[in-house]
C-alpha cells in the first residue's frame, strides 16, 4: 500500500490535509536556484545537466518539504529533440525555428531519434528516484500537443496563439500532421520518464483556453486522451494529471473524456465552482492565484483557506493556478504551506 499522499489523492482518496506542491517550485524566486543556474551557465544547460537539474529539483523539497517533486526540464525540449532550434532570449522567453509547411513537419526527426538528445532528462529522473525522501512523489511531465505546437508554429510564445490558429485554418493537413507527430513523440518521451522512475505524469496544456468548441475537442481533448490511453496501456495504473489551462467550461467532464486521474485548475475560476463542477468527477489540483506569493499577508492566508475549504470534501492536491513568478517572496511559500497544514 502506498503511503505517498500525492498518490493517495490521485487514487481518489479525500485526505484531512491535501498534499502540496507548486508549479515552477524550482525557479528564480529561490536564491539557491539562481546560484545553481549560474553554475550551469544558462537555463538550457541546466536542463541538460542531470546532476544540477536534479539538484534544483531537490532544492524546494529540502527547503519546504513539498509532497511532490517535479522533474526540472521544459516542455520545449521535445521540439528541440525533434529537430527544432531552441534558445532563450534573456528577459523575453523561448525562441524556436518555425514550422508552417508539410515539408517542415516531414523534416522532423522520427520519434525513435528523440531519446539521444533527451537521455540527460531520463538520467535526471533516475537520480531523483534515488535521492528523494520516501514520502515525496516524483512527477514527470510534457507539454500537451496543442501548446507545444503553438510554440513550434510561431517560434515563440504569443498572447493569442494567432499563428497556430492561422495554420489550422489555412492548412489543416499540415496542422494535424504536426499535432500527430508531437502526440506520438510525447507518448514515447513520457514512457521513458516513467521507466526511469517518474511515478506520475502531468500534461501542460497552457494555451488550451484559446481552443473553442470543436477545436477544443479535436486538439485539447483528443490528443490528451490518446497520450493517456497509450501510457496507461504500457504502464497500468500510472496516474496522470491534465492541465487544460483556462478551459473554463471545458474543465467539466475533461477527466472522463481524456482518462486523466486529476484535472489541474487555473485561478480564473473560483475553487467553489471547480469543486461543484469538476471535483464531483474526481481529483482536482489547484488553484491559488500565484500573485499571493508576491504579496503575502492576511490575503494569502484567507485565499489559501478558501481553496482548502472549497475542496475539502473530495480528493484534492493543493497547488497554485499557474507557476510561481520570479518576484515571489520565499517566505510567502512557507506561510501558504503552514496555512494549508494547519487546516
Ligand atoms: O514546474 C517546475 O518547477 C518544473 C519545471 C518546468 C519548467 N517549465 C522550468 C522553467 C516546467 C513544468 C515547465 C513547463 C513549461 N515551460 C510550460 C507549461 C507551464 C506554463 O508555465 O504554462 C511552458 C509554456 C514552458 C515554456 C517556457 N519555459 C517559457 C514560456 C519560459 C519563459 C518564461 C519564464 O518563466 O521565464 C520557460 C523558461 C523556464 N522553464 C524557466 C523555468 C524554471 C525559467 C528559466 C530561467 O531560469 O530563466
Amino acid at each position: 500500500m502506498t503511503q505517498k499522499t500525492l498518490l493517495r489523492a490521485l487514487a481518489g482518496e479525500t485526505l484531512p490535509t491535501p498534499p502540496i506542491w507548486m508549479m515552477r517550485q524550482a525557479g528564480r524566486y529561490l536564491p539557491e536556484y539562481r546560484a545553481t543556474r549560474a553554475q550551469a551557465g544558462d537555463f538550457l544547460s541546466l536542463c541538460y545537466n542531470s546532476e544540477l537539474a536534479a539538484e534544483v529539483t531537490l532544492q524546494p523539497i529540502r527547503r519546504y518539504g513539498f509532497d511532490a517533486a517535479i522533474l526540472f526540464a521544459d516542455i520545449l525540449l521535445l521540439p528541440q529533440a525533434l529537430g527544432a532550434d531552441l534558445w532563450f532570449e534573456t528577459g523575453e522567453g523561448p525562441r524556436l525555428s518555425t514550422i508552417t509547411t508539410m515539408a517542415g513537419v516531414q523534416a522532423l526527426k522520427p520519434k525513435d531519434a528523440i531519446h539521444e538528445k533527451l537521455a540527460p532528462i531520463y538520467e535526471t529522473v533516475r537520480i531523483l528516484a534515488r535521492a528523494l525522501p520516501k514520502e515525496t512523489a516524483l512527477i514527470g511531465f510534457a507539454g500537451a500537443p496543442w501548446t507545444v505546437a503553438t510554440y513550434m508554429i510561431a517560434g515563440r510564445g504569443s498572447k493569442d496563439q494567432g499563428a497556430a490558429h492561422a495554420l489550422k485554418a489555412a492548412d489543416r493537413a499540415t496542422f494535424t500532421a504536426l499535432i500527430d507527430v508531437i502526440t506520438e513523440a510525447t507518448i514515447d518521451y513520457l514512457s521513458m520518464q516513467v521507466q526511469a522512475g517518474a511515478e506520475v505524469v502531468k500534461l501542460f496544456d497552457s494555451w488550451a483556453g484559446s481552443l473553442k468548441g470543436q477545436d477544443f475537442t479535436d486538439f485539447a481533448v483528443k490528443p490528451t486522451a490518446r497520450i493517456i490511453a497509450a501510457l496507461k496501456a504500457k504502464h497500468p495504473g500510472l496516474p496522470v494529471i491534465a492541465f487544460p489551462r483556462e478551459a473554463d467550461a471545458g474543465y467539466i467532464g475533461f477527466a472522463a473524456a481524456t482518462g486523466a486521474d486529476c484535472v489541474a485548475i487555473d485561478n480564473s475560476v473560483t475553487p467553489e465552482w471547480a469543486a461543484e463542477h469538476v471535483q464531483v468527477s474526481g481529483c482536482v489540483q489547484g488553484n491559488l492565484a500565484p500573485h499571493h506569493m508576491v504579496s503575502g499577508g492576511q490575503d494569502l492566508i484567507d485565499a489559501t483557506r478558501r481553496v482548502v475549504n472549497a475542496f475539502r470534501h473530495g480528493p484534492h492536491i493543493f497547488n497554485l493556478g499557474h507557476g510561481i513568478t520570479p518576484d515571489a517572496n520565499p517566505d510567502n511559500v512557507q506561510l501558504m504551506i503552514d496555512t494549508v497544514r494547519a487546516g
